[in-house]
């Protein structure tokens, strides 16, 4: 494990008693990657490693703790519904995003389409599911593709301090087999709440998800959430608190779909799942007597390619549930 500073240019080795016990933890909770399987919907994911399960925490003062298989290259996939529902929002008024997505949880699977039909006129309930991410993305500002495209990475870089790269061959992957994304956009299209050409918002939200990550920046992006939008190793208010905390309640009534309930109880951060195996927690601040690591808040980044039923890395769940109860993370 490395336990470094981020504005150091060189890994800098801190005395943490935390150290050992994190590297423990991933090692122990690796074993578990067996009771899930790499997302073989989407053909190119399943040829992840299943047995990785690494993790990034960051916190405020910029020190970060890194275990495992931290560095792994990912794609975004679901998480990239965090940050294009934040560009969106930056974009248009609330109201205005609002009246094409709802903010309410489903408990169904992240690409149920049965909502849509049931309760009308067809809103999608939240942009963590996939109808809702896809109308999302729709609105995201410009008209082309690239253009639509180039407004979400221009945050994240802002965010992340680099430029995301794409996988295209991730995205081939999925847009020559998104049969239920097609049938939700199609839909989505027919009731009104999809403003562009169907292939081009499925192109567009494909693309977001084939952006690719590793932990260290997604545990930026919870950090920067964790501080209301506020980048606290750079100072810099990144985007309005308002909008931080839709993100954060979004993360944590719909970041893991059906599984939200149960993630809230036990684990009790906003977060949010993608299905190439990556988590981003947000940690705020806490207050309580005891001495805690982090106790500032932090950012954190997982990754753990074995996913479960929900979508969600099982290690990488298991490992979040453990950081969460031995260092009392949970926000309630
Ligand atoms: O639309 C899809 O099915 C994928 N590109 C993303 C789904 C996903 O990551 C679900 N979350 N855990």
């Amino acid at each position: 494990m490395e336990v470094t500073r981020i504005e150091d240019k060189e890994h800098r080795q801190k005395e943490d008693p935390y150290m050992n016990v994190l590297d423990e933890w991933v090692t122990h909770y690796r074993s578990f990657t067996s009771e899930g399987r790499c997302a073989s919907y989407i053909p190119v994911l399943e040829k992840a490693d299943p047995s990785h399960l690494g993790i990034c925490i960051i916190g405020p003062d910029g020190t970060m703790m890194k275990s495992g298989n931290w560095d792994v290259v990912f794609t975004l996939q679901s998480i990239s519904k965090v940050i294009s529902f934040i560009a969106v929002c930056l974009h248009h008024d609330i109201s205005y995003v609002l009246d094409r997505v709802d903010l309410e949880p489903t408990g169904d699977p992240f690409n149920s389409i049965v909502r849509l039909e049931m309760h009308k006129p067809g809103k999608p309930f939240n942009p963590m599911i996939n109808a809702g991410a896809i109308t999302v993305s729709s609105l995201l500002p410009g008209v082309s593709t690239k253009e639509k495209l180039e407004s979400l990475c221009e945050l994240m870089e802002k965010m992340v301090g680099k430029r995301p790269t794409f996988n295209e061959e991730v995205f081939q992957s999925e847009w020559q087999t998104a049969y239920r994304n097609r049938a939700l956009a199609y839909y989505l299209k027919e009731t009104g709440y999809l403003e562009i050409e169907v292939e081009q918002a499925l192109e567009v939200y494909l693309k977001q998800c084939s952006l690719e990550v590793n932990t260290e920046d997604i545990a930026l992006i919870g950090l920067i959430l964790a501080h209301d939008g506020y980048h606290p190793i750079r100072k810099e208010q990144i985007l309005p608190k308002k909008i931080a905390r839709l993100a954060k309640s979004l993360m944590l009534t719909c970041g893991v779909y059906n599984a939200s309930g149960k993630f809230a109880a036990f684990i009790g951060l906003p977060a949010k799942s993608g299905v190439s195996g990556g988590i981003m927690a947000t940690v705020p601040p806490r207050v309580r007597m005891e001495e805690l690591p982090f106790i500032n808040g932090c950012g954190i980044g997982i990754y753990g390619p074995a996913i479960d039923e929900f979508g969600t890395s099982v290690a990488g769940a298991m490992l979040l549930k453990q950081l969460a109860n031995s260092w009392d993370l949970s926000i309630f």
